[in-house]
């Protein structure tokens, strides 16, 4: 079971700002210790930019899991997708998010800042960092 007291980073492009400010309250007054890596404004940016550092750090072991997002999901998704350490799944539903965990043993969550309510991303965050991988024939699946 992951730790829910350790460190998790959270990063987006000014697409998903204002569902990351919006995490960071709701999911820090339910205890958890999230690392604000950018953006910091809705000002336009490049999400390579702030999503790189952050999948980077996940794959050099420095995170467990961690939090991306942008309008659609999928530019922060494919950015982090480039590390061989990082499985980033995107995430539309409560169910999906709980699923990338179960059977993919995602160690990255994308979402789309612009497409879902905010209060059911944060439930999805929540499931997310709650949920442990199933392994079994899954392990196998992801090992492949
Ligand atoms: C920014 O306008 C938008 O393209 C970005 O947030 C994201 O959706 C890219 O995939």
């Amino acid at each position: 079971m992951f730790d829910t007291q350790n460190e998790i980073p959270i990063a987006s492009d000014h697409g998903g700002f204002e569902m990351k400010e919006y995490l960071k309250k709701v999911l820090t007054e339910e205890g958890f210790n999230l690392k604000d890596m950018g953006t910091d404004s809705e000002k336009s940016v490049d999400y390579p930019d702030l999503i790189h550092p952050l999948a980077k750090a996940v794959n050099d072991g420095k995170y467990e899991l961690g939090i991306i997002l942008c309008g659609s999901g999928n530019g922060a998704q494919m950015t982090a997708n480039k590390y061989p350490k990082v499985r980033a799944a995107l995430c539309w539903t409560a169910e999906q998010a709980k699923l990338a965990r179960e059977h993919n043993n995602a160690n990255i969550i994308s979402l789309p800042g612009r497409f879902i309510d905010f209060k059911e991303a944060a439930e999805m965050v929540k499931i997310f960092l709650r949920t442990d991988f199933e392994g079994g024939r899954h392990e196998r699946r992801v090992n492949k």
